[in-house]
């Protein structure tokens, strides 16, 4: 989409405009909202991991629902909030420390998304590509019975991060929240029960 098309877009849009008005940094807040709603897997949660945070509309939205939970933060961009329960690491998430925190997140969280090409099988395999990497990563840093919340844009390898899903957690399914453009390959995938 041209950039112009995009600021239109931007300023008719519903959802954005209500983020502005209730104070999140992102429209993408009100999916993670609608997540929330239907799985309720933030609320008792004690350590996440939050791939591709920036801006930091997702992380807004696990500290009101939950007040006690840690964040681990992750982007190549910078958070735009700054708070006790966040801690931010401005980096690729491939280069991030993890062996440091093996089995000790509930819950992994990934809106990330690699810029975009406006080709949608190029930029689904885009996408595919770094979920294929943090599914690996999973296996070291999630504890036994946690949970995954992920973004993709539906495409041809989505069968495969779903065969892999389902060697994993006991439960996968989709979620398309309202919040989510109607016209946009965007799904949500939510995994539970991890099988360590
Ligand atoms: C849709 S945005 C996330 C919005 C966020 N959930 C929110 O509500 O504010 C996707 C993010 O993925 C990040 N990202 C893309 N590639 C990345 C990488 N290799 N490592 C870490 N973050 C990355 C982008 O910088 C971008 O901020």
């Amino acid at each position: 989409m041209k950039s112009k098309d995009w600021l239109n877009r931007q300023k008719r849009d519903f959802y954005v405009k209500k983020a502005k008005k209730q104070g999140y940094l992102s429209r993408a807040a009100y999916k993670l909202i609608e997540i929330e709603k239907k799985f309720h897997l933030i609320i008792d949660s004690k350590k996440i991991l939050e791939f591709g945070a920036a801006p930091g509309g997702w992380s807004q939205v696990v500290i009101e629902i939950n007040p006690k939970t840690e964040i681990t933060a992750i982007d190549i961009l910078d958070l735009k909030i700054n708070h006790p329960q966040i801690n931010f690491y401005k980096d690729d998430f491939l280069n991030f420390d993890y062996g440091k925190k093996e089995n000790y997140y509930d819950l992994i969280l990934s809106d990330i998304a690699p810029n975009t090409t406006g080709h949608q099988s190029t930029d689904h395999l885009r996408i595919a590509t770094m979920l294929f990497d943090i599914i690996e990563l999973i296996d070291k840093v999630l504890i036994h019975n946690g949970s995954f919340i992920t973004k993709i844009w539906k495409g041809s390898e989505e069968k495969e991060i779903i065969k892999k899903l389902k060697e994993k957690f006991k439960l996968v399914s989709y979620f398309k929240p309202d919040s989510s453009r109607k016209n946009s390959a965007e799904i949500f995938i939510i995994a539970k029960n991890f099988i360590k």
